[in-house]
């Protein structure tokens, strides 16, 4: 439920993925901070009956497609005259050996994991610089810190966001623009029904907590870089709600 006062108060949001899992629980939990919200998702459906109870426009798009994107953007910049918060929380996952990968695969994986973090930033941040100020905040993966067999694409990807959440951090943190990484470990939702139970078994046995996460339980690292003071001075960093997978 909104309110007024909590330590997100006044500010306006953008969420991508925000129908399903840890962008969902984004949502709900800078809504229950004081947001307001605007959501963004591929599957249109999902977008629509997902959360109900949060009231925010709700844009079906795929966010591969630069066009889109821009259109997304301009649309919220109309509507709510600045966007303070971007989380960048869309992606796929898929299993395949390196050997068995074709390209097509390797580069939907990197279009979406990656290349749609570069267009909502490329298409934000003018906005927020003009404004003195915002918060990026791209959703990565322990995997991309220390990587996963099988998901070489995914990896690759997600080692990205945080190599392009770093470079952006030094382009405009100076200028009130904070840019920072959650890199979650393994959390149950959707994205991980497409892995192997033999994957998903073994990563679970090497887990030093020994459990998977909960998208609840990634949401408030999320509210702690949006808030002020909470999040004032991080900025290129990556915080590990990642069941101890991988200590920095
Ligand atoms: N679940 C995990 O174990 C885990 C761990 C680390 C990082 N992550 C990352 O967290 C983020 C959210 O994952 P999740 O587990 O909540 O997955 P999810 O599948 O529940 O949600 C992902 C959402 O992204 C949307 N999406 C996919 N492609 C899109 C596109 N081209 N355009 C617009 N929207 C698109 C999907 O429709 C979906 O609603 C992802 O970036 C994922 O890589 C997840």
């Amino acid at each position: 439920m909104t309110t007024s006062t909590g330590s997100l108060a006044g500010l306006h949001c953008l969420i991508t993925g925000a129908a399903s899992g840890i962008g969902a629980a984004i949502a709900t939990a800078f809504a229950q901070a004081g947001a307001t919200l605007a959501l963004a998702d591929l599957d249109a459906d999902r977008l629509e009956h997902t959360a109900t109870d949060l009231i925010g426009m709700r844009h079906a798009l795929d966010l591969t497609a630069p066009d889109a994107v821009q259109a997304l953007i301009d649309t919220e910049i109309e509507h709510a005259g600045r966007i303070d918060v971007l989380v960048n929380c869309a992606g796929i996952l898929t299993e395949m050996p390196l050997v068995d990968m074709d390209l097509a695969t390797w580069q939907r994986m990197i279009d979406v994991d990656l290349t749609s973090v570069f267009l909502t930033c490329r298409a934000v941040v003018p906005h927020m610089l003009h404004a003195g100020g915002g918060r990026i905040i791209n959703i990565a993966s322990q995997l991309g810190q220390k990587g996963g067999s099988g998901l070489t694409h995914y990896s690759a990807a997600k080692a990205g966001v945080i190599g392009f959440t770093k470079a952006l951090a030094r382009e405009v943190s100076a200028r009130g623009v904070l840019v920072n990484a959650i890199a979650p470990g393994p959390i149950t939702t959707p994205l991980i029904d497409g892995l192997s139970s033999d994957w998903k078994q073994a990563k679970e046995a090497e887990l030093p907590l020994g459990r998977f996460g909960l998208p609840e339980e990634v949401a408030p690292t999320a509210v702690l870089l949006a808030s002020d003071p909470g999040g004032n001075l991080y900025t290129g960093q990556t915080l590990g709600p990642n069941s101890g997978d991988v200590m920095v």
